[in-house]
């Protein structure tokens, strides 16, 4: 079914040459989401077999350090807390089976103490509301085995109200569908047992109108095709149980023609710029279309299946 082949060796070593490049111009830019990178890179060298590669207990150490006495992590040392990089936190120890570092109980407080009245949940103390949160929080507090901490059945409720007639989900209530929010949404709902509360059909059929002529799928109606939302609309699809409603050969080939096969890297569109999101989520849509020599990824954890298996279901290998 594959036309092209996956430059998996090349995509070690450019995500390897990131990790190390700590002055370059990029690597400034990116600093502030520094946590959020060591997940997409981390995480794209396990599903190709290679964590190996990296020391484990400098990246422990380097995680801590972005840790804050609130128990929530920055996205760099000494940066202001969020809970989009605490879910990265965990999610890179989750990886290497290092969870028990944290005192699992004060991340877990960080994390429910931004849930709302309302059900949603803030990013940070700046109070921020978008279903994004919500599913970070769930996510987080379903990793930390807490989901306890705070109020499921008003998150999903909140959840819900955000879900618009086409099917699909926004950022807030009447925001407008972007795939991005559905793989929050629809994530959320599937790791707290609540896919029930979804018209599939309608749904799927949002999602697989998302896949352009040229295979690639779309975030949104008459937007260009982008690499990163072969996860997200392929995750949720796979999610609702609807992922035959593409034509997958093509959607392969898209991402695989998005390589830079010389330098390594994938890109948002063949021939642009590589970077260690696209790298991430183009590995992490064909681990979804069962490319071979590409472990399986958990279209709602957004991890490899096996590091899901013994944190959720306490299934060891
Ligand atoms: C599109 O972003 C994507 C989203 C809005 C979803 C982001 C989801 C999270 C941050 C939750 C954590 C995710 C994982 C995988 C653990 P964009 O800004 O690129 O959108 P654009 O296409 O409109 O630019
Ligand atoms: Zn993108």
């Amino acid at each position: 079914m594959f036309m092209a082949e996956l430059a998996a060796r090349k995509h070690v070593q450019f995500i390897l040459s990131k990790a190390k490049e700590k002055d370059s111009y990029e690597s400034v830019l990116m600093e502030h989401i520094r946590l959020n990178g060591a997940y997409w890179g981390l995480t794209t060298l396990d599903l190709l077999g290679k964590l190996d590669t990296v020391d484990v207990n400098e990246v422990v150490s380097e995680v801590l350090q972005c840790q804050h006495e609130s128990g929530g992590f920055g996205g760099n040392i000494g940066h202001d807390p969020h809970i989009l990089y605490t879910l990265s936190a965990v999610q890179v120890l989750a990886l290497f089976d290092k969870v028990d570092v944290l005192d699992t109980e004060k991340v877990a407080n960080y994390v429910a103490g931004l849930q709302n009245e309302d059900g949603s949940f803030s990013g940070d103390m700046w109070g921020e509301v978008d279903t994004r949160f919500s599913y970070i929080a769930i996510c987080c507090l379903a990793l930390l085995h807490h989901l306890d901490k705070i109020n499921v059945e008003k998150a999903v409720y909140y959840i819900l109200s955000c879900k618009n007639h086409d099917g699909g989900f926004g950022c807030t209530p009447g925001g407008e569908s972007h795939a991005g929010q559905i793989f929050c949404c629809v994530g959320a709902l599937a790791i707290t047992g609540s896919l029930h509360c979804i018209d599939k059909d309608l749904l799927g059929w949002w999602l697989c109108e998302r896949q352009v002529k040229a295979g690639g799928l779309n975030g949104r109606p008459e937007k260009l095709p982008d690499v990163c939302y072969s996860w997200w609309v392929l995750s949720s699809l796979i999610m609702i149980d609807r992922v035959h409603w593409i034509n997958k050969e093509k959607l392969a080939k898209f991402i695989l023609d998005c390589q830079d096969i010389e330098n390594g890297g994938i890109s948002d569109r063949p021939d642009d710029a590589c970077d260690a999101y696209h790298t991430y989520f183009g590995v992490a849509g064909l681990s979804l279309l069962e490319y071979p020599g590409v472990k399986p990824i958990d279209p709602a954890y957004a991890l490899p299946v096996d590091v899901v298996n013994r944190i959720i279901l306490g299934i060891k290998e």
